[in-house]
């Protein structure tokens, strides 16, 4: 194992910052790289998620005790799946997090459907259901929106299993819903899933709360002992770019799920118990997985490329998906703004599912009325996307051999026809596709074809979906070394992930900030924490202050010269002496 890729394990590696913010060693050049080093690197990321040392104070995600503690969960799911009468299993989360709530509930909804069993899961997003498919970070501030809704979810149940998502161990939305489930174990049964160590958990005073997330982490603790509660926070290693727990957080988020999940639902209808042994097998294989998408490395890096040139060109990168992958398609796309595009005027990352919200089945069916970005069907990109669509752009078609293949290539040569940066995502399970492969390549598509079994499917989509949109605007320059550095300042986060960027005169930093956030002509101080009443900005207030702070140019001054340059990066490298 390469020493980069333990250093972060080291007691005096960035000792003030949570395993989930540490930037990773072993990406600190990633926006120098090349699209293969780029993929390479993220391969080198996300094999950290399975490392098996012991000795150190991190508990990984193999280790005996987290592996039990699946094991225990797992069963509580099965009780449930036995007798259902008025029981519930919640999957919650903020931001990716609540987007793979949404998606595994579903999920696993869908197979009990087939089953013709009650359905157990529900899922709870903060913001509700558009939060699926933008960013709305403001609610995830909120404990006690967290707190009613879970109560409006559980209504009339008398037993839940509550799980709760929070990669950084710090969301006060999650925090909130965790304390009410410790008020009330007569009907619930709360699980944390993170990947920080409980002392590592946020300990910021939420407005208004008697309690921090990390209060909250310890006195599940406690209970843990007694089964009470249950804890499962492995470290899986630092993000790529630093922060963004939509890559690893979420991947591991996924596998963690629906491994105690399928372990469930095969004690309860298919007569194997759950037992430890199930458990690491089914990670192994998805530690398999990674590995052999990553088998497709200079496939990936020449999507990253294409969608990365489009940027550059300020064109646009499309994914057009089909059954469950379109939603990992939704999923990444929703992410790109918050992440990398504080600036951006326009939403120049889209994704779309065949059949628009009837497809998609989410509590709060169409939200179309809200605005073009949230039309979301491959009818609506006919519509609103197609009739614009040039060389610049960069399509993604997202698919398997269980789709319509005949739909995939009519809508394949609509799209032809106005750019030949097409591409496919193809997965498939045997090699017979000959007369497939001819029809594709008569319309010349650049197709990165994943041979793999049907589960993996969707954690080999996730992964290189998250490569080509990172990777992209690591190339378009929104990347600092391995730090976002053109975020949306949202909610206390990443209000605290900015103001550690300008740590060079804390205070100031924290007005500049401030100032450029909330009004760009009256100094206002959002003393009040609430992040809603502002609303994202479409000013790269980070870079602005960090500019402004270096080099004791004026705000405006600055932000006329980010404005003449394209590449943020660079004008970063350039502008600060
Ligand atoms: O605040 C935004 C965000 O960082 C998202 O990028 C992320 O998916 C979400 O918060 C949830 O974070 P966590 O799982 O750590 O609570």
């Amino acid at each position: 194992m390469n020493f980069f890729s333990l250093c972060f394990q080291s007691s005096d590696y960035e000792p003030s910052l949570p395993v989930t913010e540490k930037s990773n060693p072993l990406t600190r050049d990633i926006d120098r790289a090349s699209p293969s080093g780029i993929v390479g690197m993220l391969e080198a990321c996300d094999a950290q998620m399975f490392q098996r040392e012991t000795g150190t104070n991190y508990q990984r995600l193999f280790d005996d005790q987290v592996v039990t503690t699946l094991t225990e969960v797992a069963k509580r799911v099965e009780l449930i799946l036995k007798d259902p009468q008025d029981s519930l299993v919640v999957l919650s989360g903020c931001g990716t997090s609540g987007r793979l709530a949404f998606f595994i509930a579903s999920r696993f909804n869908e197979a009990l459907k087939q089953l013709n069993r009650t359905l157990v899961y529900s899922y709870i997003i903060a913001g509700g259901d558009r939060a699926l498919l933008s960013s709305q970070e403001a609610p995830e501030d909120d404990p006690e929106l967290g707190m009613l809704s879970l109560q409006k979810v559980c209504e009339g149940k008398k037993r839940v299993l509550f799980i709760g998502v929070s990669c950084g161990l710090s969301a006060p939305f999650v925090a909130g819903q965790l304390d009410f489930c410790l008020q009330h174990p007569e009907v619930y049964t709360p699980v944390l899933l993170g990947f920080n160590p409980t002392h590592q958990a946020r300990d910021e005073p939420i407005p208004g709360c008697t309690f921090t997330f990390r209060s909250v982490a310890q006195r599940l603790q406690e209970l843990a002992q007694r089964r009470k509660a249950f804890l499962i926070n492995p470290a899986v290693g630092p993000e790529a770019i630093s922060g963004s727990s939509r890559m690893k957080g979420g991947s591991a988020t996924k596998i963690v799920l629906e491994v105690v999940l399928s372990a469930a639902h095969a004690a309860a209808f298919s007569h194997t118990p759950v037992a430890n042994d199930g458990i690491l097998q089914h990670m192994r294989e998805y530690e398999r997985a990674v590995e052999m998408t990553y088998q497709h490395r200079e496939g990936i890096a020449a999507l990253v490329e294409a969608a990365g040139r489009s940027l550059q060109n300020e064109g646009g990168v499309c994914y057009l998906g089909w059954g469950p992958m379109a939603f990992l398609g939704l999923m990444d796309a929703s992410e790109c703004n918050p992440t990398f595009g504080a600036g951006e005027r326009k939403k120049r990352w889209r994704g779309f599912i065949r059949g628009g919200y009837k497809d998609l089945n989410n509590n709060e069916g169409p939200l179309s009325s809200l605005g073009p970005d949230f039309c979301i069907a491959h009818e609506d990109f006919l519509h609103q996307v197609l009739p614009s669509l040039t060389d610049r752009d960069t399509v993604l078609l997202i698919y398997t051999q269980s789709d319509d293949l005949h739909e995939v290539v009519n809508l394949g040569r609509k799209v032809r026809e106005k750019t030949s940066n097409i591409h496919a995502v193809h997965h498939r399970t045997d090699s017979v596709e000959a007369l497939q492969q001819v029809t594709f390549l008569s319309f010349g598509l650049n197709k990165l074809c994943i041979f793999d079994t049907f589960w993996q499917w969707e954690l080999s989509t996730k992964l290189v979906l998250n490569a080509v949109s990172t990777g992209a605007h690591i190339l378009k320059g929104k990347i600092y070394r391995n730090h976002m550095i053109d975020l949306q300042v949202t909610n206390s986060k990443l209000y605290r992930r900015a103001a550690r960027l300008l740590q060079v005169h804390k205070t100031v930093a924290h007005m500049i900030l401030e100032y450029t956030y909330i009004n760009q002509d009256t100094l206002t101080i959002n003393r009040d924490n609430n992040w809603d009443k502002h609303g994202p900005c479409s000013v790269q207030v980070v870079p602005l202050a960090l500019v402004s702070l270096l080099t004791g140019c004026s705000l405006k001054q600055v932000e006329s010269r980010l404005e003449q340059r394209q590449i943020l990066r660079d004008a970063l490298e350039e502008l600060i002496p």
